[in-house]
């Protein structure tokens, strides 16, 4: 099976345990279920269950045994974005291709639908932990990382550098954080299942994490924006800190390559896989979208 036929497989699995998800919710009011629903069935490339149900197949586990972590996953990382949306964070009115949650659904319903959400995420979490000893200390890596230590510390850096001189240090403080978090915690995760070496994996995971808002920071500059589903441009009138207003365009894809040097050096954690790692690598440095 090829590269793009094997992401195909991990991101239909993922695909079909959210569907699944999405099934069984009936909270009242119905509002609150359906700007559940549209964000997470919004699309999007599913990177993070993808990641988790790839390292879980590298560290020789079934990965359709975890399909509620890949849920959980996917609900905290659609959850990040509603609220990154929202008119107090970007004031983005577009995400996956269509309205941002709170253009459908107004402000106060997205920042709840963000909230349910992420509760939602726990008891998934909370039921895998009832599955054992390592759930419960894959369960906690995702908390870490979801939190005030991890993509919250992340969200609360970009905020307060937009607009602000920030350098190097701060820029990738940002990136770890906001982004790279969120990355990490699904090998870290596979790791911990697994058997793997959550340390090594969760290394990859940071340089991988750190590409990948490489891309994202200069496809804001010179992506287009049907593809990419969201708006573009907003990085520079939000006046954010990002690679390219720190260090240009040029110097950014230049920078953006050795990340897919580094990347590509610590392969070496995966056992099996690595081929498919390697070429995800030139996915993301790659992506249009
Ligand atoms: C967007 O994440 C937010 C960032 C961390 C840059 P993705 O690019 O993974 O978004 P979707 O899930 O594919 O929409
Ligand atoms: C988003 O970073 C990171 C999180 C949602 C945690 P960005 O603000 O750069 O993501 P986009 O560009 O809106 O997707
Ligand atoms: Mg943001
Ligand atoms: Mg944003
Ligand atoms: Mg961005």
């Amino acid at each position: 099976m090829n590269f793009s036929e094997k992401y195909k497989e991990y991101q239909t699995a993922a695909e079909e345990a959210i569907l699944s998800r999405c099934g069984e919710m009936h909270f009242s009011p119905s509002v609150l279920t359906e700007s559940m629903r549209y964000s997470l069935l919004a699309g999007g490339k599913r990177i993070r269950p993808v990641l988790f149900f790839a390292a879980l197949e590298a560290f020789g586990a079934d990965y359709r045994q975890e399909t509620d972590l890949a849920v959980a996953l996917e609900c905290i990382h659609t959850y990040s974005l509603i609220h990154d949306d929202l008119p107090a964070m970007d004031n983005d009115d577009f995400r996956r291709g269509k309205p941002s949650n709170h253009k459908m659904f107004g402000e106060a319903n997205a920042i709840l639908a963000g909230d349910a959400l992420l509760s939602y995420a726990f008891d998934l979490l909370l039921k895998a932990c009832m599955k054992g000893e390592r759930r419960i200390r894959a369960a906690q890596c995702l908390s870490r990382a979801a939190g005030a230590e991890g993509m919250i510390a992340g969200q609360s850096a970009d905020l307060l550098y937009s607009g602000k001189t920030g350098g190097r240090d701060e820029l990738l403080f940002i990136y770890e954080n906001k982004t790279g978090r969120l990355l990490s915690a699904p090998l870290e995760m596979a790791a911990i299942l697994a058997g793997g070496d959550p340390a090594a994996a969760g290394a990859f995971g940071r340089d991988l994490g750190i590409l990948f808002q490489l891309t994202d920071d200069i496809l804001d500059e010179k992506g287009e924006s049907a593809k990419m589903g969201k708006t573009l441009g907003k990085d520079k009138t939000e006046e954010k800190l990002t690679c390219v207003r720190l260090i240009g365009l040029k110097a950014s894809e230049a920078l953006a390559d050795e990340y897919v040097g580094r990347c590509r050096q610590s392969l070496s954690c995966f056992p099996r896989n690595a081929s498919f790692f390697e070429s995800l690598i030139d996915l993301v440095r790659g992506r249009d979208h």
